[in-house]
Parts: structure tokens; sequence; C-alpha cells
């Protein structure tokens, strides 16, 4: 669900006509709704409700300060994978305590970072990191919190690109080596057990590989037990798919009902690491048709937005729906590529689509780009980055400003010999 609906022909953001933002901010533009982002966590909170629950957004997928404010505002944390995710989240309000850091390269300055704030926990992915953590804990004389991101071998059954619990993906540890480094880490001296951790993939359209991955991790908690390790925290990660075109992935309620019991059997409080379940149905990619053309086998839409403002359709080929902002009467459809102007064959948002016969100056909206849209883009083509727009009922302010041409050049100087 979100507030992206027409009124008599025309698309608005909540109580915003889309074309007033066009027609102020220009395009492309990335415009979200804050209704949507709040119902879509009340939803998790409705969900796991008793159990209380830490959802905790995945960064990665919008780290725009208004977007994790929201959160933030409505007591959720947040999942980062980097010192500029951390930056960015207590930037916007998020307290330490509520800081879930993931991911396989932490470099010694970003856990000096993280203990120097006093994240919740860190989710250690391989043996080395385990020891270096430990280590640079100890400098510090501090106790670094810790989980083991296990990797269950679970077949998340989505794009292989964003499978990451396969035993050949890069993350996590096993279970068997898991099991043996909870005791190992147990000694360390600088390292204090806090949970554990898995995250299996994204765009899950099925709840089965969510319960399998809990099911492998109660297999290792009862064993760690055994062991005398009490854990507090059980991170499942995030991974919960939206509907781009005709999926039916399971809504939060679901999820959680198929994890509910063995949770509270467990008795330990889990953690929720959604990233596109929160942010994604919540945002659009306002843009402008600059031209059309015919070939002899194709139509094309050109616009003003273009794989570097949203990779997913060029890099997964993924599906993001295409809607015009107003709609005419009598319209005619065509079937067409809607294409950026970017130098590559590859630069396309939709393909073989079946879109209103656009004329130039339509405006168009790409559906479901609030994750991973504005997170991925660059500025390719020397490409400003699109503005960010959050949209709450009648209101709307720019939450980030469209890149200028001076911001492209910034930090870029001519070596002391060309001068
Ligand atoms: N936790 C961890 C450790 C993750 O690696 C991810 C996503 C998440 C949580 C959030 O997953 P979500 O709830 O959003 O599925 N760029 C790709 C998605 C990459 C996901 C990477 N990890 C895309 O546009 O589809």
């Amino acid at each position: 669900m979100h507030h992206f609906n027409y009124r008599q022909q025309v698309l608005y953001a909540e109580d915003v006509d889309l074309r007033e933002i066009a027609a102020k901010v220009g395009t492309p533009c990335f415009v979200y709704s804050q209704g949507t982002l709040q119902r879509h966590m009340k939803a998790f909170e409705e969900a796991f409700k008793g159990l209380d629950p830490l959802i905790c957004l995945a960064v990665k997928a919008n780290t725009n300060r208004a977007v994790i404010a929201t959160f933030a505002a409505m007591g959720g944390g947040v999942d980062i994978v980097s010192g500029g995710e951390m930056y960015r989240s207590l930037a916007s309000g998020v307290p330490a305590g509520r800081v879930v850091y993931s991911g396989v390269g932490k470099t010694i300055r970003e856990m000096e970072m993280g203990l120097e704030k006093g994240i919740l926990m860190f989710n250690i992915e391989s043996i080395q990191e385990m020891h270096m953590l430990n280590q640079v804990a100890g400098r510090l004389g501090k106790k670094a919190p810790v989980s083991f991101r296990v990797n269950p071998d679970v077949d998340a059954k989505t794009h292989p690109k964003i499978t990451t619990g396969l035993a050949v993906n890069k993350f996590g540890l096993t279970m068997e080596d898991a099991f043996e480094q909870y005791q190992v880490a147990k000694a360390l001296p600088n390292l204090e057990l806090k949970g554990v951790s898995c995250h299996i993939g994204s765009q899950l359209t099925q709840t089965s590989p969510f319960a399998d991955a809990l099911s492998r991790l109660v297999d290792l908690i009862t064993k760690l037990r055994e062991k005398g390790i009490q854990l507090e925290l059980l991170d499942l990660g995030g991974g919960l798919g939206i509907t781009y075109d005709q999926e039916t992935p399971p809504k939060p309620a679901e999820y959680a009902a198929t994890l509910r019991n063995t949770l509270e059997e467990l008795g330990m409080r889990p953690v929720l690491e959604p990233g596109r379940a929160l942010v994604g149905n919540a945002g659009i990619l306002l843009a402008e048709v600059v031209v059309t053309k015919k070939t002899p086998v194709k139509n094309f839409v050109v616009v003003d937005a273009a794989m570097n403002d949203l990779m997913r359709p060029s890099f997964y080929g993924s599906f993001h729906g295409v809607q015009p902002v107003q709609i005419r009467k009598d319209q005619e459809t065509i079937t067409a590529d809607v294409v950026g102007p970017i130098c590559e064959t590859g630069d396309f948002l939709a393909k073989d689509r079946e879109v209103p016969r656009f004329e130039p100056g339509d405006l168009v909206a790409f559906m479901s780009a609030g994750a991973y849209g504005y997170t991925m883009s660059s500025n390719y083509n020397s490409r400003p980055r699109a503005a960010e727009v959050l949209v709450s009922g009648e209101k709307w302010a720019v939450v980030k400003q469209r890149e200028t041409y001076e911001d492209l050049c910034r930090g870029e100087s001519l070596p002391d010999w060309m001068e």
C-alpha cells in the first residue's frame, strides 16, 4: 500500500499534485510519501507486537536524513554497513543504542567509530574480523557488543545478485564455524556476546526461506545454550519483498506470524532490518519526457531520468511501473522502451512496455523507486544527482537539493605541474 493515487486523472503524492513539485523543483526528482513510510513502520510494529522488536531500517535502501529521521521518531533503529551510514544515521537522530552494524569489510577506523559512539551491536562476518574487533576494543578500553552473522545456506529464491544466504556467497560464517567461534569469542576479553544474526537475501516473495533460516538459527542457539552461551538478540535481517509488478509478497503480519511461535519459545528480542519493505513503495522517481522516436522496429520514449538515477532496471533487469502523471482523455497506448539520455544501450528504465503515447514535456512517474533508487545513483555522464522531496499530507519540502554543475567538480584540482 502507498499514497500515490490519481485524483481527476492526475497523480498525487498524498495530497500534493505531482505537477506542482515538478514545476517548482524540476525533474528528475525522487518524491517520498511520509505517510507511507509511517504506515509501513506501523505494519512491522503491529506484526511483531508483544515481542519487543527493534525495527532497523536498512539504511542502504534509503539514506535520506528526513527518511531516517521519520523512522527514528517512531522508535526505529538502523542497520548500517559503513562509517558513512553510521554518520548519517546519528546525524538524523538515531540513538547509537539502536544501531546495528553489518558488512564483511568493516575497517579499523569504522570499528573505532562504532565503539566510540556506543552502537548496539556489530554483526561479525569473519574470524579475522572478530580478532580485529577484539583488539580495537581492547585498545580503546571498551567491550564490543557482537553477534555472528551466520550464513544458513538457505535459498532465498530471489534474483542471484541479491541472494546472500547461500554457501557460495561472501556473507557470514557457516553454522559450524559460528558454533566454534562463539566459544572462542566468549574467551576473548573485549567482546560481549549479544546476539546472532542472518540475512538471506532481498526481495523475497515467500515466507518459507525465512522459516528455514530461523530453524537453522534455533539449532545453533540450542547448541550454544548447552555450552552456557545465552544470547539476547536475534537479528533476522531484512529481505521482505514488495510488489513492483505482479508479485504477491507476504505482508509483515504474515511474515511475523511464521516466526512468532519460535521467537516466543526462544524468548529472545527480535531485531529486523527491513529496507525495501519500509521504503520501496513509499517513493517514486518523477521525470519528464524529452523526445519520443520511432525506428523501423521500436518505439522509444526518452526521458530526463536515466540509469544513473535509477540503476535497478539496467543492473538487475528490474521492473518499475511507468505511470503518466496526467492521464489524457482517450489516451492511446504504444509498446515502447522508456530510456534515458545516457550513452549506453543498457540505459533503460522500462523495456517493451505498454505505455501511453507520451509527448515531449509529459511527466512520468517510475513507481516503487524509494528503495535502492537514490542510494545507487551516480554522476555517470556528468549528470547531477536528482533532488529528493518528502511529502506529508498537503505539505512538501525538498529534503535534498539537486546537485549543481559546481557540485560535480567539487574537490577536483589540476596537479601543480599543470597549473
Ligand atoms: N540487512 C542486510 C545485512 C542486508 O545486506 C540488506 C540488503 C538488508 C538488511 C535489507 O534488505 P531488504 O529488506 O531491503 O531486502 N540493490 C538491490 C538490493 C540489495 C540488498 C542488499 N542487502 C536492489 O536494488 O534490489
